[in-house]
């Protein structure tokens, strides 16, 4: 998620190594070789079904956009899709409000659709994953509406409703898209606990038929072949009771880390694991949002049965405060996260490793640089190290060819609902001058990455036949573009599908170990994966000047296996010259 308030082993051996890779390569299959879950070798890829592609010309994508994708898909070494939610919902905040959770969205096709999509992508053997927004409902779910119409009624308890306090919401809990996080109802004259919209009130899983009938929705899903799921904002659905108001402490970062502390979380995700053990390798990843490490550590260490993975947002967080307002990004910060979603303390635990997502800005503008010059190779520079962590790396739709923020001016550009919201309580009420609010936006608005995908030079970039599609394309679609960058050798997309060649053809980049060596140089990030089959050594050039890194003594390096620079590199004994933004690895 993202808040639009405030801020906030093993190893595999080379032969064995060999014949999964082996598969990979040849068939972009995303089954292992059996030593190792499917998800540990696999390439992810995050579509936003809206943005994706559009068929009937109402300006939305739709699954029969993403089935005539598949194949552009597979041929950039994709094994697995996460389709963000795509679930029936009045789109409150653009489907994480879901009213029916076994009804494909209209507007993005039928059941039928789905099921297309479903037997194409497995001819095509790639595996799909679905959004299960299960820490809230929309209001206008069956559940909901039933549980408003009287303190009596069965799904009463679906909910939290409480009763107010002199005339106010039972707690100080704020939202995190504005306002109170309590909603009153006169229909029965208590308040409703809403953690986002109010149109999004969370699930009491303190009640157990909650719990089941969430449990059958992932059987039903699973039934129809998909093969995991992403959980949306996973720490939340243990509630920390009895609801007490948040200190001023907890009030700056929204009670982020209290609302994840509740105690029941590790037992409801065994339950959730063990009433799906009919599908033993569904994968399930958690929007790890909010939760410390510690709470990750204890839900995805794969002793324990409950998460595989998990998405953390420890460094994606720190360059964003107040929810919309920039600041400065680290290198530093950076390399020390990196060091430590490795994991290297507990390789029980399998990380998932991404830059983007549809809650952030387009990395490219984000961590990249904004030099035209610059632009390409740094997009190819921040695919270099993606692909090259350990863990199961993400790509969100339209990064693979280094798509950029969009040029916001004005509000009325917006979709987002956290947007809209805090306009209306920042600007309109004089807190924050619109110009203010308005340029930090348009570096930190999620919408940057919800513009559609840019497929040719067509009108509105081959995305829609509409005049006008949901949200803007971003104009720069002559430039960069899918068909365009298929025919360059040389392009951000041509450089993504090498590197996923690259990663499957080296263990040590999937399973290797992790060791930092920028040592003393403050624009390079180096580190080294090694495991029984060899070393690889990753260099990264972080900044507008060439640099003489030096690398460690013990390190030595014999051939360079890719780079975002064709020219050979000047090589002196342990001292390699690394161009601007560029980045290259060596065994
Ligand atoms: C996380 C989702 O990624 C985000 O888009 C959504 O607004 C929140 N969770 C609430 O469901
Ligand atoms: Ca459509």
């Amino acid at each position: 998620m993202t808040p639009t308030r405030r801020t906030f082993s093993k190893y595999l051996y080379a032969s064995s190594f060999a014949a999964l890779v082996a598969r990979v390569n040849c068939d972009a299959s995303p089954e292992g070789s059996g030593a190792e879950p499917w998800w540990k070798t696999a390439i992810l890829y995050q579509i936003y079904p809206r943005s994706f592609q559009d068929t009937n010309g109402d300006g939305m994508g739709d699954f029969p956009g993403m089935t005539s994708r598949l194949r552009y898909l597979q041929d950039l070494g994709v094994n697995a899709v996460w389709i963000t939610a795509c679930f029936d919902s009045p789109n409150a905040d653009n489907g994480y409000d879901v009213r029916d959770y076994r009804r494909i969205h209209p507007d993005f096709g039928t059941m039928d659709d789905f099921e297309r999509f479903m037997a194409e992508a497995k001819s095509r053997k790639i595996r799909i994953i679905l959004d299960m927004v299960f820490n809230h409902s929309s209001d206008e779910h069956e559940w909901f509406k039933q549980s408003r119409s009287s303190r009596t009624n069965p799904y009463r308890d679906f909910y939290f409703w409480r009763d107010g306090v002199n005339g106010k919401p039972p707690t100080n809990w704020p939202s995190f898209f504005g306002g109170s996080g309590w909603e009153y109802d006169k229909t029965t004259g208590q308040y409703y606990l809403h953690h986002y919209a109010t149109k999004q009130p969370d699930l009491n899983w303190e009640n157990p038929q909650v719990r089941k009938q969430l449990y059958a929705v992932l059987n039903f899903w699973a039934e129809k072949g998909v093969s995991g799921f992403r959980f949306d904002c996973i720490g939340e659905i243990s509630k920390p009771l009895p609801f007490r108001d948040m200190t001023p402490a907890e009030l700056k970062e929204d009670g982020m880390a209290l609302r994840c502390s509740g105690a029941r979380l590790d037992e409801y995700l065994k339950e959730m694991r063990a009433a799906t053990n009919s599908y033993p390798d569904l994968y399930f990843v958690g929007e790890g949002w909010g939760m410390s490490r510690q709470e990750i550590v204890r839900a995805t260490d794969d002793r324990n049965q409950e998460l595989n993975s998990a998405f953390r947002f420890d460094f994606e967080l720190q360059d964003i405060t107040d929810g919309w307002r920039k600041l400065p990004w680290s290198l530093p910060n950076l390399r020390e996260f990196n060091r430590d979603n490795a994991f290297e303390d507990n390789h029980h635990v399998w990380p998932i490793v991404f830059l983007e997502d549809h809650d952030f800005a387009r990395s490219v503008s984000r961590f990249g640089s904004d030099r035209p010059e610059f632009q390409s190779r740094s997009a190819k520079l921040l695919a270099t190290m993606l692909l090259a962590l350990r863990g199961t790396p993400l790509i969100y739709q339209g990064e693979e060819i280094g798509m950029t923020n969009f040029p916001f001016r004005d509000v009325s550009q917006y979709d987002d609902i956290g947007v809209r919201n805090l306009w209306n309580d920042l600007v309109v009420t004089g807190k924050v001058s619109a110009a203010d609010y308005l340029s930090n936006n348009a570096l930190t608005s999620r919408d940057n990455s919800r513009t559609p995908m840019q497929w040719d030079e067509s009108p509105n970039a081959g995305f829609t036949k509409a005049q006008k599609p949901w949200l803007a394309v971003n104009p720069n679609f002559h430039r960069i573009n899918v068909q365009a960058e298929s025919g360059q050798p040389d392009s951000v997309l041509s450089f993504y599908r090498e590197m996923i060649r690259l990663r499957n053809s080296k263990s040590s980049l999937v399973f290797g170990s992790y060791r930092d060596i920028s040592g003393k140089f403050p624009n390079i990030y180096a580190y080294v994966r090694a495991d029984a089959s060899g070393r690889t050594v990753v260099v990264l050039n972080f900044s507008n000047e060439a640099v003489n890194f030096q690398l460690p003594a013990d390190i030595a390096v014999k051939k360079r296996l890719i780079s975002n620079v064709s020219e050979s590199q000047a090589e002196l004994s342990n001292i390699i010259r690394m161009l601007p933004w560029q980045s290259a690895i060596f065994e």
